[in-house]
């Protein structure tokens, strides 16, 4: 209670005193001096309940195979973040420790381990690499590669907003870290300024790869919306509405608010709580980052608008196109692909016709399946096409 500074060494001990004269033994056991704190109003009952949290969070890093722990890294929604030594090959890791009452869930375990092992293939200087999975005593545990340097929302709450070209080359160095992802068949699901820590060198690293696919987006944004300071402010729609196929444009969308909110200073939506958010995510119409910030290029904020696009379809469909545009504006161009979206209308319409026509979202790649093709009609069309190619020419030759 000292250490949250909830209460001083005195009003501690004062109670510590009140406690051994109730139980009359001249001893305090914790369970009465909790009672003993929150009946002098010390602290809530509520706060005593965090401390609990805190504590089993404490002891449960403690004791790892393997591993000495040297201190707590952080918290998050739903795990605590430990410094640690791995002790068969010297060298520092971050182990991210789960709470017992996910520990609890098998279905969790399971997906827990199979993207753990999943994010283990991967391997890239932009991503936070994943080292090992395990379990001791009862507490599920991921150990992965530690950063030594801060979060880009660390960055936030420091400076207000990134300038332009600072945003670019971060960004820059995420998406190919989920097109990298992407091309493995791997989905982040919870990009968000959190998750993206910059190195001491200005290295940025993409964090908690597999991890959040694990817990159901509706786990996910509860347990974000348990704690005062997390909001579903990066999720995308199709998230929201509990979509079972979830693909890279997620990833895009939640890369897309978070640099809106590294460029502006502000999150793309807020409201006063989790629900109102997601329903603007769903429905509010973005206001521009330019208009928010007049500093801002026209192509940035072209840029942020198409990955931030409620319907997939309007949005970067991968990666390598969002970096084309991230690419040519960082030289200082209009991006090429969000540019021609804004000023062709007839690109537009062509478009939308042909999503008329195309089935509604092809998200999984079902290659092995193909696609039969009707032979007679085949034939058909090289006939009309054959005829069509002899006519013209006669025509041009006459
Ligand atoms: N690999 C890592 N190296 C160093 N610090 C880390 C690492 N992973 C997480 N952290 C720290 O621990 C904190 C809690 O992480 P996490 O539980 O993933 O929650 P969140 O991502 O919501 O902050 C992070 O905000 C970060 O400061
Ligand atoms: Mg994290």
């Amino acid at each position: 209670m000292v250490d949250q500074g909830l209460a001083t060494d005195e009003e501690v001990q004062h109670c510590v005193d009140l406690a051994k004269e109730a139980s009359g033994s001249g001893d305090a056991n914790q369970m009465s001096l909790a009672r003993v704190l929150v009946d002098n109003e010390f602290v809530t009952s509520r706060q005593i309940a965090r401390l609990r949290q805190l504590i089993e969070a404490e002891r449960s890093g403690q004791k790892i195979p393997g591993y000495q722990v040297l201190g707590k890294l952080g918290a998050g929604a739903m795990a605590t973040v430990f410094k640690a030594r791995q002790l068969s090959l010297d060298r520092l890791v971050a182990i991210k420790v789960l709470p017992q009452k996910l520990s609890e869930n098998p279905q969790f375990i399971e997906r827990f381990y199979a993207e753990g092992r999943a994010a283990a293939q991967l391997n890239h200087p932009n991503i936070v690499q994943a080292y090992d999975v395990g379990k001791a005593n009862e507490y599920h545990y991921f150990v992965m590669e530690y950063v030594d340097g801060r979060t880009v929302y660390d960055d936030i709450v420091t400076h207000k907003r990134y300038g332009e070209k600072d945003a670019l080359h971060v960004v820059i160095q995420i998406a190919e870290a989920l097109e990298h992802a992407h091309s493995r068949g791997l989905v982040h699901r919870d990009v968000k300024p959190k998750n993206v820590m910059i190195t001491k060198e200005g290295v940025a690293k993409l964090a908690d790869m597999g991890l959040a696919r694990a817990m159901s987006d509706k786990d996910a944004a509860e347990a974000e919306a348990g704690k005062a300071f997390g909001t579903p402010y990066y999720i995308s729609p199709e998230q929201i509405r509990g979509e079972k196929e979830i693909g890279p444009p997620a990833d895009i969308y939640s890369l897309g608010a978070t640099l809106y909110h590294m460029v502006t200073g502000s999150v793309p939506f807020d409201g006063k709580n989790p629900s109102a958010v997601m329903h603007k995510h769903l429905k509010a119409e973005l206001v521009p980052p330019d208009h928010v910030n007049p500093k801002l290029s026209a192509g940035i904020s072209e840029i942020i608008e198409m990955m931030m696009a409620k319907s997939r379809r309007r949005r970067y469909g991968n990666c390598r196109d969002l970096l084309v545009d991230l690419r040519e504006v960082q030289k200082g161009n209009k991006p090429p692909i969000a540019h021609r979206d804004v000023v062709s209308t007839a690109t537009m319409a062509d478009l939308a016709a042909a999503e008329a026509e195309a089935p509604s979202e092809v998200a999984v790649d079902r290659s092995g399946e193909g696609h039969a093709v009707n032979p007679a009609l085949f034939v058909t069309l090289c006939v009309v096409a054959a005829v069509s190619l002899v006519a013209n020419l006669l025509q041009f030759l006459t």
